[in-house]
């Protein structure tokens, strides 16, 4: 495990990133740059967002080398994490079966399920070139801070 994860440091940038803007393209750039640039050890971090005509995930905002652009669930850990709705946290992709193996340098992947009033909208993508990069307690601290900033800045109904 290189580094650890202190919401001290990401939490208020994150919240301080997206007060007060409410387009969401702007909103997840910024975001996924400061998982990639305040987590330490990750080689990408990015959004993949539920395209309901088609009904896959399309790849979003992100920061590291150009990825997959569809990705249909339940497939790799990405699909995985939206079919079941629940946050995957992988030590090692290479004994995923199915992995998306976008980035050969991806060792450990974490992905959390973007919840919007119930609904997956779409997920968290980080990834390390490390096993075992993502400790429980990380995860689930992750998992938190982006239950937190759904509530910010997805499109409300107003
Ligand atoms: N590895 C992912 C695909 C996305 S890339 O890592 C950016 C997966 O298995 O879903």
């Amino acid at each position: 495990m290189t580094g650890h994860f202190d919401p001290s440091q990401l939490r208020p940038i994150a919240l301080a990133l997206v007060e007060g803007e409410k387009n969401l393209v702007a909103n997840l750039s910024n975001l996924a740059a400061v998982f990639f640039h305040t987590l330490p050890g990750l080689n990408w971090a990015g959004f993949y967002l539920w395209d309901e005509k088609h009904q896959e995930l399309v790849l979003g905002p992100f920061q590291g080398k150009p990825a997959c652009l569809r990705i249909k669930p339940p497939r790799g850990v990405c699909g995985s994490a939206y079919a079941r709705q629940e946050t995957l946290n992988v030590p090692d992709v290479h004994l995923f079966p199915g992995h998306i193996a976008c980035d050969s340098a991806s060792r450990s992947e974490l992905v959390v399920p973007l919840m919007w009033e119930g609904t997956c909208v779409g997920v968290l993508d980080l990834d390390a070139p490390t096993t075992q990069r993502f400790t429980q307690e990380e995860a689930t601290k992750i998992e938190k801070l982006m239950h937190e900033l759904m509530g910010l800045i997805w499109p409300g109904k107003e």
